[in-house]
């Protein structure tokens, strides 16, 4: 099937981690036709990894160092991949994890910023970077990962890593509305749990095998069920289709 993404440039964030679903959906979108993939993350010796493992499909890559909570950084990353490729079709906000774990009882304002910023800002920072460019061609996907810990209550009151999730939901909703005139769309896929490096410790697996247990699918996300909706979302098969929350949970969340 066409998905329609060819000739496309994509920039997908948090495509370092060489286990996470960023390169899972920069690997997918080059394979399904995108001409171009610039991937960017923190971690600049695995994102250059992800790069090469495009460039060996036969498509263009750069890797940029970028810190998505920085709004220079972020500004600096998307001059960069307009330059080298003229425009960016397609945006996925990847980037992301649980960056403070102190509970709420003990837990500081900056503790809170912390995953507000990881989590929120950062995807409100790179969508206000793009969304000129995409204004003027009156084009754009833009595809926001969020969670299914947004309808989960059982983790604590002041569980900011949900609250900052729940914050790219509306934020998704309100980019969606407002750009749709614009001919941009905007979607959030939430994901389930998965074994990248958001979980902590050496046994990711047997993590995700014990919380399969309360999944109705009972298994967990894999990297590319998630790339998967990504790529959906991306392509012209939901040309018609913005401003959604899509929950890849196995049944987790329903709603
Ligand atoms: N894996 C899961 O169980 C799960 C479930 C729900 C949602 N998510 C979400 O999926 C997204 C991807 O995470 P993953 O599961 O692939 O985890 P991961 O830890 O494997 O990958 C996250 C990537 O983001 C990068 N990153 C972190 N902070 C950054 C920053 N400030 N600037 C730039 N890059 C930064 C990391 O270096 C890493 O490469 C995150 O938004 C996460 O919240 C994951």
């Amino acid at each position: 099937m066409d998905l329609g993404l060819k000739g496309k440039v994509a920039l997908v964030t948090g495509a370092g981690s060489q286990i996470g679903f960023g390169k899972e959906i920069a690997l997918l979108l080059a394979k399904e036709g995108c001409d171009a993939v610039a991937v960017t993350d923190i971690n600049i010796d695995d994102c250059n990894k992800t790069a090469d493992a495009i460039k060996k499909l036969g498509k263009k890559s750069i890797a940029v160092k970028a810190d998505v909570t920085n709004q220079a950084d972020v500004a600096a990353l998307v001059k960069k991949v307009m330059d080298e490729y003229k425009k960016i079709d397609i945006l996925c906000n990847v980037a992301g994890g649980i960056a403070s774990r102190v509970p709420y009882d003990k837990a500081k304002p900056e503790d809170w910023d912390k995953d507000i910023h990881l989590n929120l800002y950062s995807i409100m920072l790179t969508c206000q970077a793009v969304l000129s460019s995409m204004r003027e061609k009156k084009a754009g996907v833009i595809i926001n990962i969020g969670s299914g810990s947004t309808r989960m209550y059982g983790h604590g009151a002041g569980n900011t890593y949900a609250i900052s999730k729940a914050g790219v939901d509306t934020f998704t909703k309100q980019l969606a509305f407002n750009e749709a005139k614009n001919g941009i769309r905007c979607n959030c896929v939430a994901p389930g749990p998965a074994p990248t490096n958001f979980i902590p410790g050496p046994d990711k697996k047997g993590m995700i095998d014990m919380l399969a247990k309360t999944i109705p699918m009972g298994r967990g996300a894999t990297q590319s069920d998630i790339a998967n909706a990504t790529a959906f979302f991306a392509s012209d098969l939901s040309s018609y289709i913005t401003g959604q929350i899509l929950h890849v949970s196995g049944g987790s969340v329903l709603d």
